[in-house]
């Protein structure tokens, strides 16, 4: 691994032996981008990738100098206005109005390690061998501000971390309408692009599309990274598919607004950009104030989409999620939600305890509804103390009996929104984001409230802090359930409105902090109807995430699949629920919906003591099974194999195997019973090819080579010919679980 200057090119070479990203200080002291990808030698001089040419109707920099024009030179933080005709990086507005502005290298420093940032989540290392950073500092001497680009790259992980940090030191400040995270200018525009769209229900659904000239982006103004889109985007060769080929990842260490765009202009060069969303975001800084930009992260693979799926993987689980569960096999619970939604009470509770107890699970999560006067979604967020007419001994009573029957126990809670109807709101009114003489919507039935302002974070916090450490709670599910509207805060001048959503998030993060640090035994959850908030930056606070209120396994298929490109399979919260599926009426067997969530961090989510004997007999080898395979499932290496996407979506199929390749598991999902099929082979891969695998359901011993290469057989049985071959393993909404254990002799 190194980071390079080669002074006489003043070129900059990142490498960690398997990625490139070299950068050069251009002729006007601008940085250029010279190229990002595989590894290549280090040599002096790559100047000749710039490749300037003189193209008529361009500004040019330098008179005499056609071939310098800022419109048709790769940059690495580009800013429109100079000659550069596209979407810029960053904007800054002058106190006299100009928007121009001409950012020049000024020194740099290359040091071992990686710094924190402030307030915001962000990738790390535990020790300084693991990474180099590179901070560029470049300077506008007529707006007198600083600028410093930093790039970390990690030794064992193929990933750039990248932030930009604005510092003013200009008497009269200036204003920055645009900081983005991350810009990369790429040659060409021969790729596809890879988003994670959807909507609440059917998150991170994967669409793809061809580049083409113009911009095709998505995003967020929605204050939360979203449901609707997801602040990662795949741009890959269209040859690559899941194991070869080039593939690069983008992803934005952030949970509000976003913007993830590619330009591609009229000459192929592709401009990708990553960062908070211009739009309803604007920041001055007065003389000695900064602006820090979040994270974003580009990882590389020339070994497909799994490839480049598990660098972020394996960062995400190991150098960014922290605190004592990032490393351990997650607990198996049960939620009341679906089970019992608000109408419950103690006893309710304890019966459901008891049971879960009796089929080996961890811990019961008790859900929303235990605070306040709350009995549906109309009143008290905001008022965490418990409801004592539904539960008389309180949480700390009612946690003490559930620990006492030796389970954990954790509590949901939505620490940004309140409701009309509530002590908090009636006492606070202004306190919730809301434009003055405006009609404020709500989302069920709920406002937000201004995390923006630290007394209203910390009378929240005061008020959790308080429940945490009177009950022995194990576990957080922190939720949020609406998108913002009318932002504007009670407490903030008139120019610094523009800074109201980007500080919200840092209001969020500030209290999560606070928590984590306070109780750092607690495995905290994030939520937002489900999955509205499944990004990086929740990851360094909640390791897990609800993946979506989606509880069907059919559904879940897809969101679980597209989720996984981005995201580890530790971070997805995954449960087991009733039939009929409270989402889709779809009645899946119970072997099914366990063996969708395995792929996740695996719990329940019903009333267990409305299962048949029979089923709960199911359940209690469900989580034998979990208990033995999670640590494989959760922290070993994922591969999608057959994508719910493709095709008609009939079949969906995955594998994980463990660091040593002793163990794989094949998940293999089969939605619709078709009659009379070919045989069906898939293609295995991370195996061991040497080793001999016993091969459970088939019973067989075979080879990791020809499991890989001929394939491994999933052929259905003969079906539908006499219904006497019902055996409860055939029909719609099959799965199987192949386990491959290495023989040893
Ligand atoms: C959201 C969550 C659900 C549940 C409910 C409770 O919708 O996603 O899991 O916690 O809120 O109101």
């Amino acid at each position: 691994m190194f980071i390079k200057y080669h002074s006489s090119s003043k070129e900059f070479h990142l490498s960690n032996g398997n990625i490139s990203y070299l950068m050069t200080v251009l002729k006007n002291g601008h940085l250029g981008q010279l190229y990002f990808g595989k590894a290549i030698r280090d040599q002096e001089d790559y100047s000749h990738l710039l490749e300037l040419r003189p193209r008529p109707m361009a500004p040019c920099a330098y008179k005499g100098d056609l071939a310098f024009s800022l419109e048709h030179i790769k940059q690495e933080y580009p800013s429109y206005g100079s000659g550069d005709m596209r979407d810029p990086a960053f904007t800054i507005e002058m106190n006299n109005g100009s928007r121009i502005s001409d950012f020049v290298y000024q020194s740099h420093v290359i040091y071992q390690g990686k710094k924190k940032l402030e307030g915001l989540p962000a990738t790390y290392v535990e020790s300084d061998e693991e990474a180099l950073t590179l901070e560029i500092t470049l300077v506008d001497e007529v707006a007198k501000v600083e600028m410093l680009l930093s790039y970390t790259i990690f030794k064992e992980y193929d990933v750039i971390a990248r932030n930009t940090k604005f510092i003013c030191h200009h008497e009269d400040g200036v204003k920055l309408d645009r900081a983005m995270s991350l810009s990369l200018d790429l040659p060409d525009a021969a790729y596809e692009m890879l988003e994670f769209t959807g909507a609440w229900a059917r998150e991170r659904n994967m669409k793809k599309r061809k580049l083409t000239h113009g911009i095709q982006s998505v995003y967020s103004m929605r204050g939360c990274s979203s449901s609707n889109y997801n602040p990662f985007i795949i741009l890959k060769r269209e040859n690559a598919d899941e194991n070869q080929g080039e593939v690069l990842g983008f992803s934005l260490v952030y949970s509000g607004n976003f913007l993830a765009q590619v330009e591609v202009d009229t000459y192929e060069v592709s401009r990708v950009m990553l960062g908070i969303h211009p739009n309803n975001f604007s920041w001055v800084l007065n003389k000695n104030e900064s602006f820090q930009t979040p994270e974003a992260l580009l990882t590389y693979s020339r070994n497909g989409l799994n490839g480049m799926s598990q660098q972020l993987h394996h960062l995400f689980q190991k150098r960014l999620a922290r605190g004592e569960y990032r490393d351990q096999p997650r607990p198996i619970l049960v939620n009341n939600w679906e089970g019992t939604y608000f109408d419950f009470n103690e006893e309710k509770i304890l019966n459901i305890a008891r049971t879960a107890k009796k089929l080996g699970i961890e811990m019961f999560v008790l859900d929303d509804g235990w605070f306040g006067k709350r009995n549906d979604d109309h009143s008290s967020l905001g008022d965490w103390y418990p409801n004592l007419e539904k539960l008389p001994n309180g949480i700390t009573g009612l946690a003490n009996k559930i620990t006492e029957m030796g389970l954990k126990f954790g509590l949901w809670f939505e620490p940004e929104m309140t409701n009309e109807d509530s002590d908090l709101y009636r006492a606070h009114p202004d306190w919730i984001l809301s434009t003055p003489n405006r009609r404020v919507s709500h989302g069920r039935n709920q406002y937000i409230l201004d995390f923006s302002r630290k007394e209203v974070v910390d009378s929240i916090g005061d008020m959790m802090e308080k429940i945490l450490s009177e009950a022995p709670i194990s576990y957080v599910k922190w939720d949020m359930n609406r998108c913002m509207s009318e932002v504007y805060s009670h407490d903030c001048l008139p120019m610094n409105q523009g800074k109201v959503m980007h500080q919200y998030i840092l209001g969020v993060y500030a209290l999560y902090e606070r928590l984590i640090q306070k109780f750092p035994h607690i495995l905290f959850e994030s939520c937002a109807s489900g999955g509205a908030r499944f990004d990086a930056g929740m990851l360094y606070y909640a390791p897990q995430a609800w993946t979506s209120d989606d509880t069907d396994a059919i559904e879940r298929l897809k969101i679980q699949y597209g989720t996984s490109y981005g995201y580890p399979i530790s971070s997805m919260g995954s449960h087991v629920s009733a039939i009929p599926n409270h989402q889709t009426f779809r009645n899946v067997p119970l072997c099914t919906r366990a063996n969708v969530a395995y792929f996740g961090t695996f719990g329940y989510e019903l009333d267990l003591n409305k299962l048949s004997e029979v089923e709960q007999e199911q359940v209690i080898e469900q989580v034998k099974w979990m208990k033995e395979y999670r640590n494989v499932i959760q922290y070993g290496d994922f591969y999608r194999l057959v994508s719910p996407f493709e095709k008609d979506g009939n079949v969906t199929s995955w594998m994980v195997v463990s660091k040593d390749k002793s163990i794989a598991l094949v998940g293999y999902y089969r939605t619709l019973q078709h009659v009379n099929l070919g045989y069906v082979k898939i293609p295995l891969v991370g195996l061991d090819p040497d080793s001999l695998y016993h091969v459970s359901i088939h019973d067989r011993n075979l080879y990791g080579d020809e499991l890989m290469n001929v394939g491994f057989s999933v052929s259905d049985a003969m079906s539908g010919e006499n219904k006497e071959k019902y055996n409860g393993e055939n029909g719609d909404f099959q799965s199987r679980i192949y386990i491959l254990k290495k023989v040893v002799n």
